[in-house]
């Protein structure tokens, strides 16, 4: 039995909603096809976008979306994405399958997504082969009200009001497909870029997002704070940078070996969990770093790409990343879900790779068909963790599983303003079940209800079978102390207490 016992009195944070934040880049199937689709293409949309996807993404409460890359984002040049769809420019997308890239989807269409998701905005810009001047013109693009060059191009373009920018990204990965910059190199240039990422009057502020490291990249964190970290009024604390990005991909079997995304053997089962687990490491060995510049936490460690990335399905593109979706995919989800939710003191957005049809998606698309992955499901299960109080967990009893240091179950709780309870569980055995026992350290809870996504470990969604993997309710009832409830072999649970 594991004993889970809910700190109430106590709380690291609040759990910021971008934690539960998206990536949609231009690669593959993921912006079009996946989301934008032409207006002959016979499937239902809003100004072009798809109404299923729209929909199963305002479900599970869509909170930040970042875009247009990844990779793409250092070669894209934004007024190429602007003006009459047929008079844009079509350019190579180079990282991605060498296909021609026509620009039907641009900055507009960019901001017409996320109203209708009812989402904040990322842009990432462009560092490794675009210009200061060019960044500059896209913020005074988006966000200037008033008469400017930049202004009068938009309104000539359809749109008087500017629109809200939330994040910005200066760069993306320049230590690799963003210009293989050295982190000397690449820091000096973001103290100069994010100074033109300028605040117009009436404009809310825009959070800068500086290039953080690759995985475990300590050295890379250390000279970019060294350099960016600093500012001239120290009243400021964080005045150059907002947040501090980190990307972390799990490969099963190390990037020459990532295997397949539903065929693998229990031990490739565990090396997938204890790889996800490695997130909390990452947290820290760079939250470490962080503290030393920022002791109070005021720059968010932004985990802005994550998700398991396995060898590509079968018969499909390379360069497309379409990859399918198992149980497997759905205890990733949770464990890295729960890791963020603890460390919320550091962590304030996380953006899952990617958001339909790329590597661990939330949703398949094929021609009118749409399925909900179990990385979905998570998403939805989760879905009340947003915005509200982290509670410390203490669990007992939690057994190691697969022969290594992987717990048995993993969990993390809050609190919302309503006052009631979210205490998410993951079964991290692939073949052994776990009761699990909630307790709060002060009160009993008198209601729970709860649901759960339990299935084989292999089981996934299909065009044929869309509803293989879905959530169930949970059985569980309180007993005057507490509850306690059964946690089948790979599954996850969201129990609410009240
Ligand atoms: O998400 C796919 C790619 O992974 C992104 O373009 C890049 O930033 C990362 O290497």
């Amino acid at each position: 039995m594991v004993t889970i016992r809910i700190d109430e009195t106590g709380s690291p944070g609040r759990i910021a909603p971008e934690i539960y934040g998206h990536f949609s880049e231009h690669l593959g199937r993921c912006i079009y096809e996946g989301i934008f689709v032409k207006p002959d293409s016979g499937i239902p949309n809003v100004n072009g976008m798809r109404a299923d996807v729209v929909e199963a993404l305002k479900e599970i409460r869509v909170p930040v979306l970042r875009w247009p890359g990844g990779c793409f984002a250092d070669e894209y040049h934004w007024k190429d994405g602007i003006g009459p769809a047929e008079n844009r420019k079509r350019m190579v997308n180079t990282h991605w399958g060498g296909l021609v890239e026509d620009n039907s989807f641009g900055t507009h269409e960019y901001f017409e997504l996320c109203r209708q998701l009812g989402c904040k905005t990322y842009i990432n810009g462009n560092v490794g082969s675009g210009t200061v001047q060019e960044m500059s013109e896209w913020v005074e693009y988006m966000t200037f009200d008033g008469v400017s060059p930049m202004a009068l191009l938009r309104e000539a373009n359809g749109r008087k009001e500017p629109w809200t920018v939330d994040y910005f990204g200066v760069g993306n990965e320049n230590w690799g497909c963003g210009g293989n910059m050295t982190p000397a190199y690449y820091a000096n240039l973001y103290r100069q870029y994010q100074t033109y990422i300028r605040r117009y009057h009436n404009a809310s502020p825009i959070r800068k997002i500086c290039g953080g490291p690759n995985g475990d990249d300590r050295k890379w964190t250390k000279k970019v704070l060294k350099t960016c970290f600093a500012h001239p009024h120290p009243e400021d604390a964080h005045g150059y940078m907002d947040g501090l990005s980190l990307h972390y991909y799990v490969h099963p079997g190390g990037w020459q070996n990532r295997g397949s995304a539903t065929v693998f053997t229990e031990e490739e089962w565990y090396t997938t969990l204890e790889k996800a687990l490695y997130m909390e490491d990452l947290i820290r060995l760079h939250g470490d770093i962080m503290d030393r510049y920022d002791p109070e936490k005021k720059i968010g460690l932004i985990v802005d790409e994550w998700g398991t990335w396995y060898e590509v399905e079968p018969g499909t593109n390379p360069g497309f990343l379409y990859q399918q979706n198992t149980m497997r995919d759905a205890l990733v989800a949770a464990v890295t879900l729960n890791i963020f939710n603890n460390h919320c003191d550091r962590v304030k957005m996380a953006c899952i790779a990617q958001m339909v049809n790329v590597l661990q998606a939330v949703l398949l698309t094929e021609g009118e068909k749409m399925i909900k992955t179990p990385t979905w499901h998570v998403f939805h299960m989760y879905r009340d963790h947003q915005g509200a109080q982290a509670l410390p967990v203490q669990a007992e009893g939690v057994g190691t599983v697969g022969g290594g240091q992987i717990p048995a179950v993993q969990v993390s709780a809050s609190r919302m303003e309503s006052g009631e309870i979210t205490v998410t569980a993951a079964n991290l055995s692939m073949t052994e079940s776990q009761t699990v026992r909630l307790t709060l350290t002060s009160g009993k809870p008198e209601r729970v209800s709860g649901t759960l996504l339990a299935g084989e470990a292999h089981a996934h969604n299909t065009f044929d079978a869309p509803e293989t993997v879905r959530e169930q309710a949970l059985a569980a009832a309180p007993d005057g102390e507490g509850v306690e409830f059964v946690l089948p072999p790979c599954s996850v649970a969201s129990v609410r207490l009240s």
